[in-house]
C-alpha cells in the first residue's frame, strides 16, 4: 500500500498500515511543558522547559525517487506531496511546518532525495504543549538520520524555529525546539536564551504531579498578538537604549531603568518590560527552589508568573485565568500558571498525587458550568527530547 492509498482509510487500520509501510526509521518527538520564563526567550533571557511523556511517531522510509516525497498525517487525514526541487509554502499550516524543515535541511546539505513519512501525533494542537516544535524536530532530526546529513543538533533547533518564522509566520523564540531536542528524562532544562547555554536540573516533585489542564480553546489572536508583543519589546529597548544605551536586550534592563522610565515610557511598553525584567528573576528564583527542593516557593513563583503573563503582558484569557484562581482554592495544589503563547491552551499545574482525581472532578465541572465547554485533563512526566529507533 503507498501513502496516497491511506487516504480515507488512515483511522481504519492504522497499525497495519504502518507495518505495510515498513519503515527504516521510527522518530518519537515530544511535545514540551515550560515550568517558568512565559516570553522571556525572544528577549534573550531564561526558560525552565522540558519535553514530556506525550509525543508524535515519525515513520521514514526512503523511496525511488530523486525529488518525490510524500508525508501523510494520519490526525489529518490527509497526504502532502513535496517536490523537492521545488519546496514552497503551502496555504495549510502543518505542512508549512514540514516545508520549513525540508527547506531548511537543503540549505545546508542539499542530500535528501526522495522519501515517505507517516506521522502520528499524540499531542493536542493549539494546546500550548508545543506540537509544532515537536513536528518540526521530529522531521529535521528523521531527514537528518535518514540521508546521514550531518547536520547539528543546535543546527537543526534553529533550522526548526526559522522555518516557524518564514514558513508559518509565527516570530517564536528558541525555547521550543531547545526543550523537545535537548531534554532529558526526570530533568527540566534551564536554558539561557541569550547565550544558548543551559543546564539540566534534577526534577524531584514527590509526592506532587504535573497536571495539564487543556481549555480546548485557542483564540485566533494568537500568532497575532504574539507577534505584537516581540514588536512592543523590541520598540521597548529602543526606547530604555535612549537612556542606557548598554541594554541591548529585556535581558540586560533593571528594574531601577523600567521605574526610572516610568512616566516617560508608553504605558503598554512599560507594562510589557517591566513583565518581562521580573519574570527573568523569577525563573533564577525558580531553579534555585528546585534545586534545594522548596516546592512552595517554586509554585509560588509559577502563581506569581501567571499574574504578570495576565496582568501586565496581557496574553492570558477568561478560560485560563478562570483555572489558575480555582487553583487557589485547593491547597493540594503548589502553583499554576498559563503555558506557551497564550490566548487559550493549557494550564500547568502542581497538584499532589492523591488529589488528583478528585480536583479533576470539580474542576472540570466548574469550568463546564462557567464556559459550557470541557476541560481535558492530561498527566505528564518529564522526558527526553527527540530520539529514534532504525529498524535495519
Ligand atoms: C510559544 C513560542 C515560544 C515562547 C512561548 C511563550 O510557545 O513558540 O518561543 O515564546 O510561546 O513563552
Amino acid at each position: 500500500m503507498k501513502p496516497a492509498d491511506l487516504k480515507g482509510n488512515v483511522k481504519k487500520d492504522q497499525t497495519a498500515f504502518i507495518e505495510a509501510f515498513s519503515p527504516e526509521l521510527v522518530v518519537h518527538s515530544p511535545g514540551r511543558i515550560n515550568f517558568i520564563g512565559g516570553h522571556t526567550d525572544y528577549n534573550n533571557g531564561l526558560v525552565l522547559p522540558t519535553a514530556i511523556n506525550q509525543k508524535i511517531h515519525l515513520y521514514f522510509r526512503k523511496n525511488s525517487s530523486n525529488n518525490q516525497c510524500s508525508v501523510t498525517s494520519i490526525g489529518f487525514d490527509e497526504v502532502l506531496k513535496i517536490d523537492l526541487h521545488s519546496v514552497k509554502k503551502s496555504n495549510k499550516q502543518w505542512e508549512n511546518y514540514i516545508l520549513g524543515v525540508v527547506q531548511g535541511l537543503q540549505k545546508r546539505n542539499n542530500a535528501i532525495t526522495g522519501f515517505d513519512c507517516i506521522i502520528d501525533s499524540q499531542l493536542p494542537i493549539g494546546s500550548g504543549i508545543s506540537s509544532s516544535a515537536a513536528l518540526e524536530c521530529g522531521m529535521a532530526y528523521g531527514l537528518n538520520q535518514l540521508f546521514d546529513l550531518g547536520i547539528s543538533t543546535l543546527d537543526m533547533i534553529k533550522l526548526s524555529r526559522d522555518a516557524e518564522h518564514e514558513f508559518v509566520g509565527t516570530k517564536c523564540g528558541i525555547m521550543d525546539q531547545f526543550a523537545v531536542m535537548i531534554s532529558k528524562k526526570e530533568h527540566v532544562v534551564l536554558l539561557d536564551c541569550e547565550s544558548v547555554s543551559y543546564s539540566l536540573i534534577p526534577m524531584n516533585l514527590k509526592p506532587y504531579k504535573l497536571l495539564l489542564l487543556n481549555t480546548n480553546v485557542s483564540h485566533n489572536l494568537a500568532t497575532s498578538e504574539y507577534n505584537t508583543r516581540r514588536s512592543e519589546c523590541e520598540a521597548a529597548v529602543e526606547f530604555i537604549q535612549k537612556y542606557y544605551p548598554e541594554v541591548n536586550s529585556l535581558r540586560n534592563a533593571e528594574n531601577h531603568m523600567i521605574y526610572d522610565l516610568k512616566n516617560k515610557m508608553d504605558e503598554t511598553l512599560y507594562k510589557r518590560s517591566h513583565f518581562i525584567v521580573n519574570e527573568n528573576a523569577r525563573v533564577q528564583k525558580a531553579a534555585d527552589a528546585l534545586r534545594t527542593e522548596d516546592l512552595n516557593t517554586f509554585g509560588d513563583m509559577l502563581y506569581q508568573s501567571h499574574h504578570g503573563l495576565s496582568t501586565l503582558y496581557e496574553v492570558s484569557c477568561p478560560e485560563l485565568d478562570f483555572l489558575v484562581e480555582f487553583s487557589k482554592n485547593n491547597e493540594h495544589i503548589l502553583g499554576s500558571r498559563m503555558m506557551g503563547g497564550g490566548f487559550g491552551g493549557c494550564t500547568i499545574n502542581i497538584i499532589h498525587e492523591d488529589a488528583i482525581e478528585d480536583y479533576i472532578n470539580k474542576v472540570s465541572m466548574a469550568y463546564e458550568q462557567e464556559f459550557s465547554l470541557n476541560l481535558s485533563p492530561i498527566v505528564v512526566e518529564p522526558d527526553g527530547g527527540t530520539t529514534h529507533k532504525t529498524n535495519q
